[in-house]
Protein backbone atom coordinates (compact mmCIF):
# COMPACT_ATOMS: atom_id res chain seq x y z
CA UNK A 1 0.00 0.00 0.00
CA UNK A 2 0.90 3.57 -0.73
CA UNK A 3 2.74 5.16 2.71
CA UNK A 4 0.42 6.85 4.79
CA UNK A 5 3.01 10.37 5.16
CA UNK A 6 -0.36 12.48 6.42
CA UNK A 7 -1.15 11.41 9.86
CA UNK A 8 -4.13 9.26 10.96
CA UNK A 9 -4.97 7.62 13.80
CA UNK A 10 -7.87 5.26 14.00
CA UNK A 11 -9.20 2.74 16.26
CA UNK A 12 -13.04 1.20 15.47
CA UNK A 13 -14.28 4.56 16.19
CA UNK A 14 -12.52 6.73 13.67
CA UNK A 15 -9.56 7.85 17.13
CA UNK A 16 -7.55 6.30 19.46
CA UNK A 17 -4.82 3.87 18.55
CA UNK A 18 -2.68 4.10 15.25
CA UNK A 19 -2.74 1.10 12.72
CA UNK A 20 0.84 0.09 11.90
CA UNK A 21 2.52 2.80 9.35
CA UNK A 22 0.31 5.36 10.42
CA UNK A 23 1.38 8.40 12.18
CA UNK A 24 -0.72 10.74 14.73
CA UNK A 25 -3.13 12.85 13.58
CA UNK A 26 -2.75 16.30 12.37
CA UNK A 27 -6.07 18.49 11.34
CA UNK A 28 -6.25 18.98 7.80
CA UNK A 29 -6.03 22.86 7.35
CA UNK A 30 -9.66 24.36 6.93
CA UNK A 31 -11.41 21.68 7.34
CA UNK A 32 -13.37 19.91 9.86
CA UNK A 33 -12.36 15.98 9.07
CA UNK A 34 -9.26 14.14 9.43
CA UNK A 35 -7.65 13.19 6.17
CA UNK A 36 -5.28 10.65 4.73
CA UNK A 37 -2.55 11.08 2.66
CA UNK A 38 -0.38 8.80 0.53
CA UNK A 39 3.21 8.65 -1.18
CA UNK A 40 1.97 9.72 -3.96
CA UNK A 41 3.22 8.83 -7.60
CA UNK A 42 1.68 7.21 -10.72
CA UNK A 43 3.57 4.04 -9.40
CA UNK A 44 -0.02 4.23 -6.90
CA UNK A 45 -2.66 4.01 -9.98
CA UNK A 46 -3.28 0.85 -11.71
CA UNK A 47 -2.19 0.24 -14.92
CA UNK A 48 -5.33 0.43 -18.01
CA UNK A 49 -7.76 -2.04 -17.61
CA UNK A 50 -11.10 -2.93 -16.58
CA UNK A 51 -12.73 -0.83 -13.93
CA UNK A 52 -14.51 -3.60 -11.78
CA UNK A 53 -14.24 -3.24 -8.05
CA UNK A 54 -13.10 -0.34 -5.80
CA UNK A 55 -10.36 -2.90 -4.43
CA UNK A 56 -8.60 -2.12 -7.64
CA UNK A 57 -7.29 1.37 -6.05
CA UNK A 58 -6.31 -0.50 -2.81
CA UNK A 59 -2.84 1.08 -3.24
CA UNK A 60 -4.63 4.15 -2.64
CA UNK A 61 -6.70 2.83 0.19
CA UNK A 62 -5.19 2.34 3.62
CA UNK A 63 -5.27 -1.50 3.33
CA UNK A 64 -2.60 -3.83 3.91
CA UNK A 65 -1.66 -6.06 0.60
CA UNK A 66 -4.09 -8.94 2.18
CA UNK A 67 -6.55 -10.25 0.24
CA UNK A 68 -9.98 -8.36 1.08
CA UNK A 69 -12.32 -10.72 3.01
CA UNK A 70 -15.78 -8.59 2.56
CA UNK A 71 -17.98 -10.21 0.44
CA UNK A 72 -19.84 -7.97 -1.31
CA UNK A 73 -18.99 -7.06 -4.69
CA UNK A 74 -18.66 -3.00 -4.68
CA UNK A 75 -17.50 -0.16 -7.11
CA UNK A 76 -16.67 -0.74 -10.39
CA UNK A 77 -20.56 0.93 -10.88
CA UNK A 78 -20.88 1.52 -15.14
CA UNK A 79 -20.70 5.58 -16.46
CA UNK A 80 -23.27 6.11 -18.48
CA UNK A 81 -23.45 7.95 -21.73
CA UNK A 82 -27.11 9.16 -21.81
CA UNK A 83 -27.86 8.87 -25.19
CA UNK A 84 -31.73 10.10 -24.87
CA UNK A 85 -31.09 11.95 -21.74
CA UNK A 86 -28.50 13.74 -23.58
CA UNK A 87 -30.73 14.93 -26.81
CA UNK A 88 -33.36 15.48 -24.58
CA UNK A 89 -31.13 18.22 -22.59
CA UNK A 90 -29.27 18.92 -25.12
CA UNK A 91 -26.22 18.34 -23.31
CA UNK A 92 -24.06 16.17 -25.42
CA UNK A 93 -21.06 15.20 -23.29
CA UNK A 94 -23.62 14.58 -20.35
CA UNK A 95 -22.37 11.43 -17.97
CA UNK A 96 -24.33 9.44 -15.32
CA UNK A 97 -22.30 7.81 -12.79
CA UNK A 98 -24.59 4.97 -11.79
CA UNK A 99 -24.18 4.53 -8.32
CA UNK A 100 -27.54 3.00 -7.74
CA UNK A 101 -25.44 -0.47 -8.69
CA UNK A 102 -24.21 -0.90 -5.76
CA UNK A 103 -24.97 -4.01 -3.43
CA UNK A 104 -27.91 -1.90 -1.74
CA UNK A 105 -28.51 0.34 -4.07
CA UNK A 106 -26.13 3.61 -3.13
CA UNK A 107 -22.97 4.76 -2.76
CA UNK A 108 -22.96 4.10 0.60
CA UNK A 109 -21.77 1.05 0.24
CA UNK A 110 -18.18 2.03 -0.65
CA UNK A 111 -17.60 3.13 2.77
CA UNK A 112 -19.22 0.24 4.42
CA UNK A 113 -17.11 -2.34 2.62
CA UNK A 114 -14.14 -0.59 3.42
CA UNK A 115 -14.54 0.39 7.12
CA UNK A 116 -16.46 -3.44 7.33
CA UNK A 117 -13.19 -5.03 5.95
CA UNK A 118 -10.83 -3.09 8.27
CA UNK A 119 -13.08 -4.47 11.22
CA UNK A 120 -13.00 -7.98 9.94
CA UNK A 121 -9.04 -7.59 9.84
CA UNK A 122 -9.41 -6.52 13.34
CA UNK A 123 -11.36 -8.98 14.75
CA UNK A 124 -14.48 -6.37 14.97
CA UNK A 125 -17.67 -7.81 16.08
CA UNK A 126 -20.41 -5.11 15.95
CA UNK A 127 -20.67 -1.88 13.94
CA UNK A 128 -22.72 1.01 14.38
CA UNK A 129 -23.99 4.40 12.39
CA UNK A 130 -26.59 6.62 12.51
CA UNK A 131 -28.68 7.50 9.70
CA UNK A 132 -31.52 9.21 7.53
CA UNK A 133 -31.47 5.59 5.61
CA UNK A 134 -28.82 4.49 2.73
CA UNK A 135 -26.25 4.13 5.09
CA UNK A 136 -28.07 2.24 7.08
CA UNK A 137 -29.12 -0.68 4.95
CA UNK A 138 -25.86 -0.68 3.52
CA UNK A 139 -24.46 -1.41 7.12
CA UNK A 140 -27.49 -3.61 8.31
CA UNK A 141 -26.68 -5.47 4.75
CA UNK A 142 -22.96 -5.17 4.71
CA UNK A 143 -22.90 -6.48 8.12
CA UNK A 144 -25.09 -9.51 7.28
CA UNK A 145 -22.81 -10.32 5.12
CA UNK A 146 -19.58 -10.02 6.91
CA UNK A 147 -20.71 -11.99 9.76
CA UNK A 148 -21.23 -8.88 11.86
CA UNK A 149 -23.56 -7.48 14.49
CA UNK A 150 -25.37 -3.67 13.55
CA UNK A 151 -26.72 -1.63 15.93
CA UNK A 152 -28.57 1.23 13.59
CA UNK A 153 -30.04 4.55 15.06
CA UNK A 154 -32.23 6.35 12.60
CA UNK A 155 -34.60 9.19 12.67
CA UNK A 156 -38.18 8.08 13.73
CA UNK A 157 -39.38 9.55 10.62
CA UNK A 158 -37.00 6.68 8.38
CA UNK A 159 -38.13 5.75 4.85
CA UNK A 160 -40.36 2.61 5.49
CA UNK A 161 -39.07 0.87 2.49
CA UNK A 162 -35.53 1.12 3.74
CA UNK A 163 -36.52 0.02 7.69
CA UNK A 164 -37.82 -3.32 6.80
CA UNK A 165 -34.73 -3.82 4.74
CA UNK A 166 -32.75 -3.16 7.72
CA UNK A 167 -34.67 -5.61 9.74
CA UNK A 168 -34.62 -7.91 7.24
CA UNK A 169 -30.91 -8.52 7.09
CA UNK A 170 -31.35 -8.64 11.46
CA UNK A 171 -29.74 -5.20 12.26
CA UNK A 172 -30.87 -3.96 15.57
CA UNK A 173 -32.63 -0.51 14.96
CA UNK A 174 -33.31 2.18 17.04
CA UNK A 175 -35.46 5.15 16.16
CA UNK A 176 -34.87 8.68 17.86
CA UNK A 177 -37.81 10.95 17.81
CA UNK A 178 -35.19 13.94 18.22
CA UNK A 179 -34.19 13.02 14.46
CA UNK A 180 -31.07 12.49 12.83
CA UNK A 181 -28.44 14.88 14.81
CA UNK A 182 -29.32 13.24 17.89
CA UNK A 183 -29.13 9.70 16.65
CA UNK A 184 -25.67 10.36 15.17
CA UNK A 185 -24.83 11.42 18.59
CA UNK A 186 -25.66 8.74 20.28
CA UNK A 187 -24.49 6.11 17.55
CA UNK A 188 -21.17 7.88 18.51
CA UNK A 189 -20.90 7.77 21.67
CA UNK A 190 -21.86 4.33 22.00
CA UNK A 191 -19.51 3.20 19.47
CA UNK A 192 -17.11 4.78 22.01
CA UNK A 193 -18.27 3.27 25.02
CA UNK A 194 -18.65 -0.26 23.60
CA UNK A 195 -15.55 -0.43 21.13
CA UNK A 196 -17.76 -0.92 18.16
CA UNK A 197 -16.95 -0.17 14.84
CA UNK A 198 -17.53 3.54 14.03
CA UNK A 199 -19.27 3.87 10.67
CA UNK A 200 -21.07 7.03 11.11
CA UNK A 201 -20.21 9.21 7.82
CA UNK A 202 -17.94 11.88 8.30
CA UNK A 203 -16.02 11.66 11.11
CA UNK A 204 -14.38 7.74 10.26
CA UNK A 205 -11.93 8.95 7.63
CA UNK A 206 -12.37 5.19 5.81
CA UNK A 207 -15.93 6.21 4.28
CA UNK A 208 -14.01 9.39 2.36
CA UNK A 209 -10.81 6.97 1.40
CA UNK A 210 -13.44 4.59 -0.08
CA UNK A 211 -16.15 7.45 -1.45
CA UNK A 212 -12.90 8.77 -3.64
CA UNK A 213 -12.90 5.85 -5.31
CA UNK A 214 -15.59 7.03 -7.16
CA UNK A 215 -13.32 9.43 -8.94
CA UNK A 216 -10.65 7.15 -9.90
CA UNK A 217 -13.15 5.47 -11.96
CA UNK A 218 -15.04 8.32 -13.41
CA UNK A 219 -11.67 9.40 -14.42
CA UNK A 220 -10.30 5.61 -15.60
CA UNK A 221 -14.04 5.67 -17.53
CA UNK A 222 -13.58 8.86 -19.26
CA UNK A 223 -9.91 7.41 -20.68
CA UNK A 224 -7.94 8.57 -18.04
CA UNK A 225 -9.56 11.83 -18.44
CA UNK A 226 -10.88 14.02 -15.38
CA UNK A 227 -14.50 15.78 -16.96
CA UNK A 228 -15.00 19.52 -17.02
CA UNK A 229 -17.72 19.33 -13.60
CA UNK A 230 -19.02 16.74 -11.80
CA UNK A 231 -22.26 17.01 -9.86
CA UNK A 232 -23.61 15.52 -6.25
CA UNK A 233 -26.81 15.99 -4.09
CA UNK A 234 -25.17 17.10 -0.48
CA UNK A 235 -26.43 16.21 2.76
CA UNK A 236 -23.59 15.90 5.39
CA UNK A 237 -20.69 16.23 2.64
CA UNK A 238 -18.29 13.54 2.64
CA UNK A 239 -19.76 12.38 -0.83
CA UNK A 240 -18.91 15.92 -2.62
CA UNK A 241 -15.43 16.03 -0.58
CA UNK A 242 -14.38 12.58 -1.44
CA UNK A 243 -15.01 13.27 -4.90
CA UNK A 244 -12.42 16.08 -4.24
CA UNK A 245 -9.94 14.34 -2.49
CA UNK A 246 -9.89 11.42 -4.97
CA UNK A 247 -9.13 13.97 -7.85
CA UNK A 248 -7.00 15.90 -6.09
CA UNK A 249 -5.05 12.33 -5.15
CA UNK A 250 -4.80 11.58 -9.12
CA UNK A 251 -3.32 14.92 -9.42
CA UNK A 252 -1.02 14.61 -7.01
CA UNK A 253 0.03 10.83 -8.43
CA UNK A 254 0.91 13.27 -11.49
CA UNK A 255 -1.62 11.12 -14.09
CA UNK A 256 -4.09 14.48 -14.61
CA UNK A 257 -3.66 17.97 -14.40
CA UNK A 258 -6.42 19.39 -13.92
CA UNK A 259 -9.47 19.09 -11.32
CA UNK A 260 -13.18 19.07 -12.13
CA UNK A 261 -15.47 22.28 -10.81
CA UNK A 262 -17.45 20.37 -8.07
CA UNK A 263 -21.59 21.67 -8.28
CA UNK A 264 -23.27 20.62 -4.69
CA UNK A 265 -26.97 20.17 -5.00
CA UNK A 266 -29.39 20.78 -1.62
CA UNK A 267 -32.96 20.50 -1.71
CA UNK A 268 -34.28 23.85 -1.50
CA UNK A 269 -36.02 22.81 1.37
CA UNK A 270 -32.45 22.04 3.48
CA UNK A 271 -30.07 24.39 1.92
CA UNK A 272 -27.74 25.03 4.79
CA UNK A 273 -24.38 24.77 2.58
CA UNK A 274 -25.97 26.49 -0.89
CA UNK A 275 -27.17 29.46 1.73
CA UNK A 276 -23.19 29.44 3.81
CA UNK A 277 -21.43 29.43 0.32
CA UNK A 278 -23.43 32.30 -1.43
CA UNK A 279 -23.47 34.31 1.98
CA UNK A 280 -20.26 33.22 3.33
CA UNK A 281 -20.14 32.50 7.27
CA UNK A 282 -21.03 29.33 9.02
CA UNK A 283 -23.53 26.75 7.75
CA UNK A 284 -27.05 27.72 9.81
CA UNK A 285 -29.47 24.69 11.40
CA UNK A 286 -31.98 24.61 9.61
CA UNK A 287 -35.34 22.70 9.84
CA UNK A 288 -35.03 19.88 6.43
CA UNK A 289 -38.37 20.22 4.42
CA UNK A 290 -37.89 17.51 1.42
CA UNK A 291 -38.84 14.30 0.50
CA UNK A 292 -35.02 13.54 -0.16
CA UNK A 293 -34.15 11.89 3.08
CA UNK A 294 -30.14 11.41 2.09
CA UNK A 295 -29.82 15.51 1.12
CA UNK A 296 -32.18 16.07 4.88
CA UNK A 297 -29.84 16.99 7.12
CA UNK A 298 -29.72 19.91 8.94
CA UNK A 299 -26.53 20.06 10.30
CA UNK A 300 -24.01 18.72 7.95
CA UNK A 301 -20.91 17.24 9.54
CA UNK A 302 -18.49 18.03 6.58
CA UNK A 303 -20.63 21.00 5.71
CA UNK A 304 -17.90 23.47 6.02
CA UNK A 305 -15.79 21.40 4.15
CA UNK A 306 -17.84 20.47 1.53
CA UNK A 307 -18.44 24.48 0.78
CA UNK A 308 -14.28 25.14 0.84
CA UNK A 309 -14.13 22.55 -1.78
CA UNK A 310 -16.89 23.76 -4.24
CA UNK A 311 -15.37 27.04 -3.67
CA UNK A 312 -11.85 26.14 -4.16
CA UNK A 313 -12.80 24.27 -7.35
CA UNK A 314 -14.54 27.12 -9.04
CA UNK A 315 -17.79 25.60 -8.92
CA UNK A 316 -21.13 26.45 -7.01
CA UNK A 317 -24.27 25.26 -5.22
CA UNK A 318 -27.45 24.92 -6.24
CA UNK A 319 -30.88 24.10 -4.98
CA UNK A 320 -33.82 22.36 -6.29
CA UNK A 321 -37.13 21.75 -5.29
CA UNK A 322 -38.66 17.72 -4.44
CA UNK A 323 -40.72 18.64 -7.89
CA UNK A 324 -37.59 19.43 -9.82
CA UNK A 325 -36.60 15.91 -8.26
CA UNK A 326 -39.10 13.48 -8.67
CA UNK A 327 -39.07 15.05 -12.71
CA UNK A 328 -35.66 13.96 -12.50
CA UNK A 329 -36.60 10.62 -11.80
CA UNK A 330 -38.67 10.48 -14.05
CA UNK A 331 -36.64 11.30 -17.10
CA UNK A 332 -33.82 9.08 -15.76
CA UNK A 333 -36.27 6.05 -16.24
CA UNK A 334 -37.31 7.03 -19.42
CA UNK A 335 -34.37 9.02 -21.31
CA UNK A 336 -31.63 7.05 -19.38
CA UNK A 337 -32.74 3.57 -17.62
CA UNK A 338 -31.70 4.34 -14.48
CA UNK A 339 -34.08 3.68 -11.39
CA UNK A 340 -33.27 6.59 -8.89
CA UNK A 341 -34.89 7.80 -5.38
CA UNK A 342 -35.64 11.55 -4.96
CA UNK A 343 -32.11 11.74 -3.43
CA UNK A 344 -29.99 10.10 -6.02
CA UNK A 345 -32.00 12.15 -8.93
CA UNK A 346 -31.10 15.84 -6.84
CA UNK A 347 -27.99 15.93 -8.93
CA UNK A 348 -29.76 15.53 -12.25
CA UNK A 349 -32.19 17.89 -11.72
CA UNK A 350 -29.19 20.60 -10.29
CA UNK A 351 -27.80 19.90 -13.72
CA UNK A 352 -30.67 21.05 -15.21
CA UNK A 353 -30.33 24.57 -13.05
CA UNK A 354 -26.70 24.48 -13.53
CA UNK A 355 -27.37 24.64 -17.59
CA UNK A 356 -29.98 27.26 -17.22
CA UNK A 357 -28.03 29.39 -15.10
CA UNK A 358 -24.69 29.06 -17.10
CA UNK A 359 -23.12 27.06 -14.20
CA UNK A 360 -22.52 24.43 -16.80
CA UNK A 361 -21.90 24.66 -20.54
CA UNK A 362 -24.26 22.69 -22.82
CA UNK A 363 -20.71 21.17 -24.59
CA UNK A 364 -19.04 20.47 -21.24
CA UNK A 365 -18.03 16.51 -20.19
CA UNK A 366 -20.22 17.03 -17.00
CA UNK A 367 -20.64 14.02 -14.96
CA UNK A 368 -23.99 13.81 -12.67
CA UNK A 369 -23.78 11.30 -9.53
CA UNK A 370 -26.77 9.23 -9.10
CA UNK A 371 -26.61 8.18 -5.93
CA UNK A 372 -29.54 5.93 -4.39
CA UNK A 373 -32.01 3.59 -6.48
CA UNK A 374 -35.40 4.34 -6.78
CA UNK A 375 -36.33 0.56 -5.79
CA UNK A 376 -36.04 1.47 -2.28
CA UNK A 377 -38.20 4.08 -2.06
CA UNK A 378 -41.30 2.92 -4.78
CA UNK A 379 -43.99 5.66 -3.35
CA UNK A 380 -41.77 8.01 -4.93
CA UNK A 381 -41.74 6.54 -8.67
CA UNK A 382 -44.26 7.99 -10.57
CA UNK A 383 -45.82 6.02 -13.55
CA UNK A 384 -45.75 8.05 -17.18
CA UNK A 385 -48.87 5.64 -18.27
CA UNK A 386 -51.73 3.32 -16.98
CA UNK A 387 -51.90 -0.85 -18.00
CA UNK A 388 -54.35 -1.88 -20.40
CA UNK A 389 -56.27 -4.80 -18.66
CA UNK A 390 -58.02 -7.76 -21.41
CA UNK A 391 -59.32 -10.76 -21.15
CA UNK A 392 -56.50 -12.70 -22.98
CA UNK A 393 -57.32 -12.97 -26.91
CA UNK A 394 -55.15 -12.71 -29.63
CA UNK A 395 -58.03 -10.39 -30.87
CA UNK A 396 -57.99 -8.09 -28.11
CA UNK A 397 -53.76 -7.52 -28.95
CA UNK A 398 -54.53 -6.84 -32.07
CA UNK A 399 -57.30 -4.43 -31.62
CA UNK A 400 -54.84 -2.56 -29.41
CA UNK A 401 -51.87 -2.47 -30.86
CA UNK A 402 -53.57 -1.62 -34.52
CA UNK A 403 -52.63 1.97 -34.50
CA UNK A 404 -48.93 0.70 -34.09
CA UNK A 405 -49.11 -1.80 -37.25
C1 LIG B 1 -29.03 8.78 -2.13
C2 LIG B 1 -28.15 9.75 -1.40
N1 LIG B 1 -27.61 10.77 -2.08
C3 LIG B 1 -26.82 11.68 -1.47
C4 LIG B 1 -26.55 11.61 -0.12
C5 LIG B 1 -25.71 12.66 0.50
O1 LIG B 1 -24.40 12.24 0.74
P1 LIG B 1 -23.49 12.99 1.80
O2 LIG B 1 -24.15 12.85 3.13
O3 LIG B 1 -22.19 12.32 1.69
O4 LIG B 1 -23.42 14.43 1.39
C6 LIG B 1 -27.08 10.56 0.62
C7 LIG B 1 -26.78 10.42 2.06
O5 LIG B 1 -27.36 9.64 2.77
C8 LIG B 1 -27.91 9.61 -0.03
O6 LIG B 1 -28.47 8.60 0.65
Amino acid sequence: MGVVTGAMVFGPDGTGAPLPGHRALEPVPGGDLVELAYDYGPNLVPAPGEVGSMWRYHALLPLDPAPVAYPLPVGGTPLVAPVGLREQLGAPNLYLKDESRGPTGSNKDRATALVLEHGLRRGARTATCASTGNVAVSLAVGAAAAGLGAVIFVPAAVEESKLRLMLLAGATVVKVARGYGVAFELSRRTARELGWLDRNTGVNPLTLEAKKTVAFEIWEQLGRRSPDVVLAPVGDGPTLVALAKGFRELRACGVTDRLPRLIGVQAAGCQPLRVAFEQGGPPEVVEPRTIADGIAVSRPVAGARAVAEVRASGGAFVAVEDAEMLEAIGLLARRAGVIAEPAGAAALAGFRRALGAGLVGSEETAVVLVTGSGLKTPRFLAPSGTAVEIEGSPAEVDRLLAPRR
